[in-house]
């Protein structure tokens, strides 16, 4: 035991009162550097917490630790408004929900934070062919963001509100999960682009333009087959939202919509898109999956919109047909389809949680997202890569998208009062003369 220690001590009753210099002076190179790396060695393991594991399911925990998802897509509010009634004292998100999420499952997940979906169904819409028929949509969708706030009041020690990629940032750096809310159809705005406004101070930071349903900005793509046309893509008053949610800052999502509507959106928007959970059409022949020609569009070339396409977990999406058999593999081989052809940094997660009925083999709930990530370093994805996938390109399209609403301020762009057409109660039409 006459090892020299790593390090001297300052005060080793020796008379030498600088320790580094004499430590530098009394040994050869090589015994300092040996000491040194091991130092930067324990150090290395200190900050990340453990040693580098081998094994693929290790190494996926180990980079997401440092990375972790952020999903573009969780139904939490809507379990809340179908289960408990909104009720968030009924809600016990501290032991297993019967849904897919809740904080020791998000904690076991790796999940650092998510888009909290602010969902309202579509109207009942035989005879709403000029979507003019009175529905709840506002106010439903209000409650839906009031139970989000409740629930993160309720877990603030866990949940973090967000409004910003920066907010993410610091949500997840001190170990809260970051809590954005998106706002899924354009439905909910009760044909007012005043509506949406005042959703993006309530904090809605994407909204996908159409459900299930056509509505007066835009037509939808259905689900497993399309919806008949009502406008042949954006109607005039979409293209006013569009330039509305750039000036303001919120994402334009085009999961849901039709294939025409995805393009004319691309060509109107001056920011970045998200598809906030959509599964690869060439791998699942349903019109609710984003098709190849839309993908195309979607890169960070010139001519090409900066976008990320979070992939969606539903097993009917992924492989119509073959529901049974989806299990991890399956989704790796939507973000593969998507990567290989549009690129690393287009793509993200967007499971859907909480919103569907089936979940595939492996992933069944937000604790999994692991064994995913496990599959792609199986297929060589390396740890910078798996972080654009996990949260980095989310978060560089949050950012392209608040860049481009901080430009639009600066050029003086106003508001838009574009009415939809058949809004009489906003005709101006008072008969008083002024
Ligand atoms: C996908 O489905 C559509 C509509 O059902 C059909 O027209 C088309 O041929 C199908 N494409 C492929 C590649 O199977």
């Amino acid at each position: 035991m006459s090892s020299q220690p790593l390090l001297p001590s300052s005060g080793n009753g020796n008379g030498e009162s600088s320790a580094v210099p004499s430590f530098v002076r009394r040994h050869r190179l090589s015994s300092i550097l040996i000491p040194l790396l091991l130092i930067a060695g324990v150090l290395l393991v200190a900050i990340r917490g453990e040693r580098v594991p081998k094994d693929s399911l290790g190494l996926a925990k180990y980079y997401l630790k440092t990375s972790p998802v952020i999903d573009g897509h969780i139904d939490l509010p809507e379990l809340a408004r179908m289960v408990y009634g909104n009720n968030v004292d009924k809600m016990n998100l501290r032991k297993k929900t019967p849904g897919h999420v809740d904080i020791p499952r998000i904690r076991e997940g790796f999940l650092g934070g998510f888009f909290w979906s602010i969902f309202v169904m579509c109207p009942e819409s035989e005879e709403n062919d000029d979507f003019m028929t009175p529905t709840n949509s506002v106010r439903d969708t209000l409650e839906q963001i009031d139970v989000s706030l409740n629930l993160i009041d309720k877990y603030s020690d866990t949940f973090a509100h967000c409004r910003t990629a920066d907010d993410v940032m610091r949500a997840v750096a001190s170990g809260k999960v970051a809590s954005i809310f998106g706002l899924e159809g354009g439905h909910s705005l009760g044909n007012s682009i005043g509506a949406l406004r005042m959703f993006h101070q309530l904090g809605i930071r994407y909204m996908t333009l159409t459900h299930s349903c056509n509505n007066a900005f835009a037509d939808s793509g259905g689900i497993f087959t399309p919806v008949e046309e009502k406008w042949g893509g954006l109607s005039p008053l979409g293209h006013d939202l569009i330039k509305e949610m750039n000036r303001i800052g919120i994402l334009v999502d085009i999961s849901h919509v039709s294939e025409k509507t995805a393009l004319q959106a691309l060509a109107t928007t001056r920011a970045p898109v998200i598809l906030s959970h959509s599964c690869a059409r060439h791998l699942g022949n349903i019109s609710r999956n984003v098709p190849d020609k839309v993908l195309d569009k979607i890169g960070r070339d010139k001519h090409k919109i900066d976008g990320v396409v979070m992939v969606n977990f539903f097993p009917a999406f992924a492989a119509p047909g073959e529901e049974k058999l989806v299990d991890v593999k399956y989704i790796a081989d939507h973000i593969t389809y998507i990567s290989d052809r549009i690129g690393k940094h287009h793509v993200g997660i967007g499971s859907d949680y909480d919103g569907i009925e089936s979940v595939p083999k492996g992933l069944e709930d937000v604790s999994k997202y692991p064994y995913l990530f496990a599959e792609l370093i199986e297929r060589g994805w390396t740890e910078s890569e798996l972080s654009l996938l996990s949260g980095g390109n989310i978060l560089r399209v949050m950012r392209g998208m608040e860049a481009v609403s901080a430009k639009m301020a600066k050029e003086g762009q106003r508001p838009s009062y574009a009415v939809y057409d058949k809004r009489h109660d906003l005709d101006g039409g008072f008969p008083i003369e002024l």
